[in-house]
């Protein structure tokens, strides 16, 4: 596995599985399971997921020492403000029934932010908290949130993809030491992405599939990726991204993929803050 160093100095894993939108919670902990019997050691989950307890399962039963694994969850905006984050975050551990967490993240741009930030601050001072971050910030956002506070977002977990490359933010987190974390890597399995022909004969010429060079293509960016791989199969492949590497030629091509628009969600638009902002859940 290879590693990025985030700006305060911590190792995270390149790759990692995501637990988003599993059918059940014991489909969950086996894929987890799975996923750290094949070498992953990133787990990203999210309170809003619901299935921190599973994950939590999974993690005892590896076998693994907790401090080989790094482990992201996230706080949703029901939550949002000082007192509620630090709330939160409390039933968060307890759930996954670990005495710290590598990476919390506010998941998403919206609510008291400045508050949870704060509480987010105090919990990473008191060692509860590796690193603290965000997760769908626009640049504007993100140069917000550092301009009035101590501890700098540490990462910035966002949708990255060949369809929607986000060079333009990537670029400006690099220039202020802010980490890109990419969810979304294969869209999601939409839009035929890992069909592409360009990108199947690109992975034939290494002998490798589209998915493994989009992974690829995401470790030599230095950006970290999580995606979801049930699959045995899926895991398997996507770890074995070590052993070639793409031209700069190749990696120029990858541009022209770039649509330079979200295939999932548009967080410009007043509709979308309302539907998010609306969405709770039992956590
Ligand atoms: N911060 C946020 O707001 C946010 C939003 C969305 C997602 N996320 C995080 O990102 C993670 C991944 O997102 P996602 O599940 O939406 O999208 P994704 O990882 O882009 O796509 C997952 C799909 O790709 C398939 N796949 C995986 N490896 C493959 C391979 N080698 N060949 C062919 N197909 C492959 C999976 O199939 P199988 O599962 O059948 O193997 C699944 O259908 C989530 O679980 C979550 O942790 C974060």
């Amino acid at each position: 596995m290879e590693y990025a160093v985030l700006n305060n100095g911590l190792k995270m894993p390149l790759m990692g599985i995501g637990t988003a939108q599993i059918d059940t919670a014991d489909q969950c902990e086996q894929y987890v399971q799975r996923a750290i019997a094949a070498g992953y050691r990133l787990i990203d989950t999210a309170a809003a997921y619901q299935n921190e307890e599973a994950v939590g399962r999974a993690i005892k039963a590896s076998g693994i020492q907790r401090n080989e694994l790094f482990l992201t969850t996230k706080l949703w905006i029901q939550d949002s403000g000082y007192k509620e984050t630090k709330q939160a975050f409390d039933r968060s551990k307890k759930r996954l029934g670990v005495d710290y967490i590598d990476l919390y993240l506010i998941h998403q741009p919206i609510g008291d932010i400045y508050g949870s930030w704060r509480a987010m601050e105090e919990l990473y001072e008191a060692g509860e908290i590796k690193a603290i971050g965000v997760s769908n910030f626009s640049s504007d956002r993100l140069a917000d949130l550092m301009l009035f506070h101590k501890v700098k977002p540490a990462i910035n977990q966002i949708e990255v993809h060949p369809y929607c490359q986000a060079n333009e933010i990537h670029q400006y987190m690099q220039a202020v030491n802010v980490q890109t974390e990419a969810w979304g890597v294969f869209a999601g399995g939409k839009s035929c992405l890992l069909k592409n022909d360009e990108l199947v004969r690109l992975g034939k010429k290494y002998k490798k599939t589209a998915a493994q060079v989009i992974l690829r293509w995401m470790l030599q960016r230095r950006i970290v990726s999580v995606f979801k791989a049930v699959s045995m199969e899926h895991l398997k492949k996507n770890i074995d991204i070590l052993d070639f590497e793409l031209t700069d030629k190749e990696l120029l091509q990858m541009m022209h993929f770039d649509t330079r628009q979200s295939i999932f969600i548009n967080y410009n638009l007043p509709e979308t803050v309302q539907r998010l902002g609306m969405t709770r859940f039992a956590i």
